[in-house]
């Protein structure tokens, strides 16, 4: 049976090929849905690792039977997407409580985020389909992922921005990747639902998560890490939510791979939200009996969202896999952060719910320290160093620079200089 759209409500159908995005009939949100064929392995998708060629090179595509599996090759739009790391750190493990951490880096993609592995998902489809012109509504990531993958397919990528609090490195990305981008006196929430309409009017294609492409090429987070982990299960994914899409994506893929038998249970979702930007956090709080959207406001502008799409999808995760949703200070979202930076490895600051969201879930006793966890690192250190400078600076409104490591300004005296290198390892952040 070839691939459909599916509502996720009243379960009407609709071909692969229709540009819709939520049911016609009822409103709610469509699922892609797969008649997976029979060749599906844990050895067919081990043999694949170190291709050197695309489409199996692609930590997408590599699982091109779960994506997508009637599509003709010669269309995808891949820049060679995932192949992220799974970096166990001890001391940050440490730090969270719990034995066994893993950290999957997606800000180790093409563009600096998780989003390329939705993007090419996304951009293939739009190729599918014969459209030319891909507009989405963004925080940032989206965008700059988008421009990159319609700029490489040759279409025209539009953004819409709202004019402030745009990580910079995400709108420089944007501009240079050649997107038309339009910036609107107006938050992510209100430029969603202008992309959307504007969309309809003009037969542009949208490529924000409510697009259920996107979430196709986002299971392959999951795919990739039991992978990683010789497809031992987790006991716990931890992963910042703001629109929900990946949340969403990782529940359909586990589901999916449950279903196929490649898994045999499932690992528990944590969806960690900021403080000033829970809505999912609090309709977890009543059971999902009310949902509110909330007016966002965070230092982690990647998830400053009041209405994510897909929330009812991400409830879905959360049921599917006995999950839960707990929120996390700015605060302790910069502490984590710099932590995470320190190691090396760094992330933007909305990544770094996960790490600060295990904590507290281990401190509240949700998560037991014998559990394994994978923590998703969701953006590049290099996405905002505005936010950076600020907290080592010690210049962030109302936070404290927890585990600051501060210039030191110098003159070109070698008395001077020697002074603050015996002294300076002392200030450095220590975990
Ligand atoms: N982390 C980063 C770095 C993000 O850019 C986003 C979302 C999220 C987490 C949250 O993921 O929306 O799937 O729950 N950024 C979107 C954007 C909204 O426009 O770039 P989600």
């Amino acid at each position: 049976m070839p691939s459909k759209l599916v509502c996720m409500d009243c379960g009407r159908e609709y071909p692969i090929n229709a540009v819709i995005y939520t049911c016609a009939h009822c409103a709610s949100l469509l699922d892609v849905q797969h008649d997976f064929p029979q060749t599906v392995s844990r050895e067919l998708f081990d043999q694949r690792l170190g291709a050197l060629d695309l489409p199996y090179s692609s930590g997408v595509w590599r699982y091109k039977e779960l994506i997508y599996p009637d599509l003709d090759e010669g269309l995808i739009v891949s820049r060679n997407e995932g192949n992220t790391n799974l970096y166990h750190i001890p001391k940050l493990a440490a730090w969270a409580g719990v034995d066994t951490l893993y950290l999957k880096h997606e800000g180790e993609n093409p563009t600096g985020s998780f989003k390329d592995r939705g993007m090419t998902t996304g951009v293939t489809q739009a190729r599918v389909l014969g459209m030319d012109r891909v507009a989405c509504a963004s925080t940032g990531n989206t965008s700059a992922s988008l421009a990159a993958y319609a700029a490489h397919a040759g279409m025209e990528g539009i953004v819409f921005f709202q004019n402030k609090q745009i990580a910079l490195g995400k709108l420089a990305q944007a501009i240079a990747y050649g997107a038309t981008c339009v910036q609107i006196n107006a938050d992510f929430d209100k430029n969603l639902e202008l992309v959307r309409e504007v969309s309809e009017a003009l037969a542009i294609y949208v490529l924000n998560s409510v697009n259920a492409f996107r979430l196709e090429g986002q299971k392959s987070i999951m795919f990739e890490a039991i992978q990683q982990l010789r497809w031992q299960v987790p006991d716990w994914i931890v992963v910042p939510g703001g629109n929900l899409g990946n949340s969403s994506a990782f529940g359909k893929g586990l589901h999916e791979m449950h279903a196929l038998g490649l898994i045999d249970r499932l690992p528990r979702i944590a969806i960690i939200q900021a403080e000033g930007a829970n809505p999912l956090y609090k309709a977890y709080q009543t059971g999902f009996e009310v949902y509110e959207p909330v007016k966002a406001d965070t230092i982690a502008t990647a998830v400053k969202i009041g209405n994510p799409v897909s929330y009812a999808k991400a409830v879905r995760t959360i049921k599917w896999t006995n999950g839960v949703v707990e929120q996390v200070s700015d605060q302790e979202i910069m502490d984590a952060k710099a932590l995470i930076d320190a190691t090396g490895i760094g992330c933007e600051p909305a990544s770094a719910c996960s790490l600060a969201g295990t904590r507290k879930l281990v401190e509240m006793g949700v998560i037991q320290p014998g559990e394994s966890v994978v923590g998703i690192l969701t953006g590049h250190v290099l996405k905002d160093p505005d936010a950076i400078i600020k907290y080592h600076s010690a210049t962030l409104d109302n936070l404290d620079a927890t585990y600051a490591n501060p210039m030191h300004p110098a003159e070109p005296s070698i008395e001077e200089i020697t002074r603050i290198l015996t002294g300076a390892r002392e200030k450095a952040p220590v975990v």
